[in-house]
């Protein structure tokens, strides 16, 4: 029972009320609001005695006033689920102290104080994974953003920077290897085990802090630093895995030295100690010096893992790694100011994989998901600035907002300062700022000072949500071509009128003749229209735009396909060509759609289509990989933000009959590439890498043409694998056709690897998103399976968001996919409210819907908002989306 909302009689004594109390709603916390802590905590010091089932926590702060803080009488320690067993001041007990809801508020008087708080904790009963948990057997913590909460009564907030001291003992039959941020500095026996002492000398905020406890084998490796300090690697697994993290140890090695070549950082404590769990919310953690991944990022072999997947290890523990300059030794100031430390990080590791793997495909896979999931974001309920002003739950502003556009607007600076002066604005900005929680503007100013740019104007894109459009007029008269370009950006829930931004534009403009442009130029589109003339063009030429999608814009304009026809044979910008590609097919698919074709329109932009496709796929010239990136159809998401009101089923039907053509016209071109590729394959190299790609590509064609030849060659496929890449391609086609190959590689998929949970993961996911008819029938089975788990959040995932990009499942017209996601997301709230609310996401988005889905959809979140209890996460998701 919640006694502070239970009303109480005069007497004293509490009365049960009739009927429930009023639910309070959980308090909007505003970015304006921010005022420093009264108190500083130079010192913490946590003592831990663990078990599975009752950990106790001592926690020792030294604190102090804060120069910069109000002369309190009191400080306020925030606390979440926490009682506490014993107070201490200076060495004296206390019972002066009060609660004030979950936080504890305890008087002070004088300058500084020693502050002693006992507190138990079950890690065994924490569902959430947030605080300290237990994970198969292991006890490890995550902290950020309010997990610290959960563990010890402290000033649980990012600019409250303390140094930590921490020991932790155990039985060491359960808890052979104890770990915890900085360098272990004592180890020794005890009565009831064994003990650890760790000491991190860098001043660091709660929600960076971490402690792992179990028994686990290290990968090690050394890392020589740029000034020849030895570094000591450790990769921390269940002994069974340990010969899956080679590619995490040399994807770490790789990291550490390209951020001290391209970056100058250098790593800063004498270990650096990674831990894998398989109960994680999110897809790793950059905890000062012991990082905490799910094993999603880190287990990867050919066997197991596709090349996707180790491509994820790799980014994953980029960022991570990278995270230690942006965001650890420089952190936030406050939660507002995350995209200071994720955009950042998020850019630093999408350069690091460019240099790694490419920078054209590279660029291409993230615009992708840009777009695939940032873009509805931007035009949905949930659109929120890169800078929110606002929030209920800070859990739920881990974004691709935040993420991923946050990366593209540092990257606009990047290409309106060039990488040289970029640099000097980020040197500038660890120098100015290392040791201290910053925000954005201070980032911004460091760059302005620093690579000497005005951003002035370009702060807007910190402030307003949306994406802006860009319209995008060629003309030609005489020798002149004349481009006229016009922003819009649209009004968001909180924001109905929008200022113009600054758009840098890559542009060039190619002659017709000789397939050639005389160079590329950078336009900076500030004002809401402006007009651009190029002299020196007899004929008009072809214009290629937002080059290497130099800005995160919708770009619209009137072309002929013959100029996308021909952009993408001809652009050497490798995303422009690409993008030339995807335009030819949402032009035609967008009016298929709309139902305003004629058959002879219809039969002439297939055409146009099949004939770039084919010369795609035989252009010898083309690597693999970028071949891949080529064959790409636009995805089902990208097609429904074209469109005002989107019918899914329409728009899958129509995407459905394009892929059925091309796989049925360009038959022997597809079947011999797949042919090709099957010979070339074998091994982790970049060429068999791509073969791998276009090898699953063709096959989808294929499959959509020719369900009867793809079915034997994806079940030849599927038998002469010898990767997951090719396995699980060959897979995902056959779940989508019926037939009895279907069942049977499903139950050998299950037989080889059942028990890897990883792979059973994939096992789940490909029926889940797969196009087969039955697919919900295929799912509310899979939800009753032995292997299914709630408290998972990566079987969970593996189930059900997969499910939410089904066109025909999730979207059925009966209602019954998101009816399914609603219970999902009841059932889940009061095990995983962090977990749960990102499956409101995908309801979030019946206003863009025709009427009959859109009723359907957002009765379900009504039906979500009537439950009483629910979770600030999901409530707070559920009401901006119901907005
Ligand atoms: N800071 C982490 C990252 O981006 C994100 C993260 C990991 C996280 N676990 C979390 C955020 C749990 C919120 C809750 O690298
Ligand atoms: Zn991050």
């Amino acid at each position: 029972m919640d006694i502070a909302r239970t009303p109480s009689t005069p007497d004293g004594n509490y009365q049960m009320a009739d009927a429930p109390p009023e639910p309070v709603d959980p308090p909007l916390i505003r970015r304006e609001d921010y005022k420093p802590f009264d108190w500083l905590v130079p010192q913490t010091r946590l003592d831990f005695a663990l078990g599975v089932e009752s950990t106790r926590v001592t926690a020792t702060l030294s604190v102090a006033r804060n120069p910069a803080g109000e002369q309190a009488g009191e400080i306020r320690l925030n606390g979440d689920g926490l009682t506490p067993l014993e107070v201490a001041v200076d060495g004296q007990a206390s019972n002066s102290w009060r609660m004030d809801g979950n936080d504890l508020i305890l008087p002070l008087a004088g300058e500084a104080h020693e502050i002693r708080l006992v507190t138990e904790i079950d890690p065994a009963a924490n569902s959430q994974l947030m605080g300290l948990y237990a994970s198969n057997g292991m006890l490890c913590t995550q902290c950020e953003a309010e997990g610290f909460r959960r563990i010890a009564f402290f000033p649980d907030r990012p600019d409250v920077l303390s140094t930590y001291t921490v020991r932790m003992s155990g039985e060491r039959q359960a808890f052979p290897v104890l770990l915890s941020n900085g360098n272990l500095v004592a180890q020794g026996e005890d009565s009831s085990g064994h003990w650890a002492e760790w000491h991190d000398p860098w001043p660091k905020p709660s929600y960076l802090f971490a402690l792992v406890a179990g028994d686990l084998v290290a990968r090690r490796d050394t890392f020589t630093t740029m000034s020849g300090r030895t570094v000591d690697l450790a990769i921390w697994v269940r002994a069974e895995d340990l010969d899956r993290t080679e590619h995490a140890m040399e994807s770490l090695i790789r990291s550490m030295r390209w951020d001290e070549e391209v970056f100058g950082r250098e790593y800063d404590l004498d270990q650096f100690n990674i831990v894998a769990v398989g109960d994680f919310n999110m897809g790793a953690m950059e905890n000062k010096g012991l990082n905490v991944f799910n094993t999603k990022y880190v287990l990867a072999d050919p066997e197991t893992a596709t090349d996707g997947d180790y491509d994820g290890v790799e980014g994953v523990i980029a960022h991570e790694y990278f995270h230690n300059w942006s965001g650890n030794r420089v952190t936030c100031r406050d939660w507002f100011q995350l995209s200071l430390k994720e955009g950042f990080t998020v850019l630093r590791d999408q350069l690091f994989s460019e240099g790694m793997r490419g920078a054209a495909v590279k660029r291409i896979e993230d615009v992708r998901l840009l777009r695939s999931v940032q873009f509805p974001e931007d035009s949905g309920p949930l659109a929120h600035p890169i800078r929110p002003d606002s929030f209920r739950e800070i859990g739920n502003f881990y974004t691709p907002t935040i993420y991923n556009k946050g990366a593209e607007v540092i990257r606009m600076m990047r290409t309106m300062a060039g990488p040289e002066r970029f640099r000097q604005g980020t040197d500038l900005y660890f120098e100015r700022h290392d040791g201290e929680a910053a925000t954005c503007e201070d980032f911004i100013r460091a760059i302005e000072d620093g690579a000497g740019l005005d951003l002035t104007q370009f702060r807007l894109w910190y402030a307003q949500a949306g994406t802006p459009k860009v319209e995008a007029v060629l003309e030609h008269d005489g020798e002149t071509a004349t481009l006229t370009l016009r922003q819009m950006v649209p009004p968001t829930p909180d924001q109905r009128t929008k200022l113009p931004v600054p758009i840098p534009l890559r542009l060039a403009l190619f002659d017709r003749a000789t397939g050639r442009h005389s160079g590329e130029q950078l336009v900076v589109l500030s004002e809401v229209e402006s007009v651009v003339r190029f002299a020196g063009f007899a004929e008009k030429p072809v214009l290629s735009i937002n080059r290497g999608f130099s800005a995160p814009v919708a770009i619209e304009r009137t072309v002929e396909p013959d100029d996308l026809v021909f952009l993408a044979r001809h652009d050497d910008d490798a995303f422009a060509r690409y993008e030339a590609m995807q335009e030819l097919i949402v032009g035609h698919l967008v009016s298929a759609i709309g139902g305003g074709l004629t058959d002879a329109a219809r039969i002439e932009a297939r055409q146009a289509i099949g004939g770039a496709l084919s010369a795609i796929l035989t252009d010898p010239e083309l690597d693999d990989a970028m071949r891949g990136e080529l064959m790409m159809l636009p995805s089902q998401t990208y097609l429904s933000e074209q469109l005002l009101v989107a019918d899914p089923g329409a728009i899958h039907a129509e995407r459905e009959a394009l892929k059925a053509w091309l796989g049925r016209t360009l038959e022997g071109e597809l079947a011999a590439l797949h042919q090709r590729a099957s010979s070339q394959s074998a091994g982790m190299g970049h060429a068999a890498r791509g073969a791998r790609k276009v090898k699953g590509q063709a096959l989808v064609f294929l499959a959509a043409g020719n369900p009867e030849l793809a079915a034997r060659t994806a079940a030849s496929q599927y038998d002469a694998a010898e990767t997951m890449t090719d396995r699980q391609a060959a897979l995902m086609v056959l779940t989508g056709l019926p037939g009895a190959e279907r069942t049977h590689k499903l139950i050998d998929f299950y037989n080889r690897f059942q028990n890897d949970p990883l792979v059973i993961d994939k096992w789940f996911s490909l029926q889940a998103s797969s196009l087969h008819p039955q697919v919900i029938e295929h799912v509310k089975a899979l939800a009753r399976h032995p292997d299914f788990n709630l408290k998972n959040p990566n079987r969970v995932r593996s189930l059900f968001m997969a499910f939410t990009g089904t066109p025909l499942g999730f979207h059925a017209a009966s209602g019954e996919g998101y009816r399914m996601i609603a219970d999902l997301i009841l059932a889940l709230d009061p095990i995983n409210p962090s977990t749960a609310a990102r499956f409101v996401t995908p309801l979030g988005r019946w206003r863009r819907l025709e009427p009959g889905r859109a009723a359907l959809m957002r009765g379900e979140l009504e039906r979500i908002a009537a439950k009483a209890g629910l979770s600030r996460d999901t409530f707070e998701q559920v009401t901006r989306s119901l907005g």
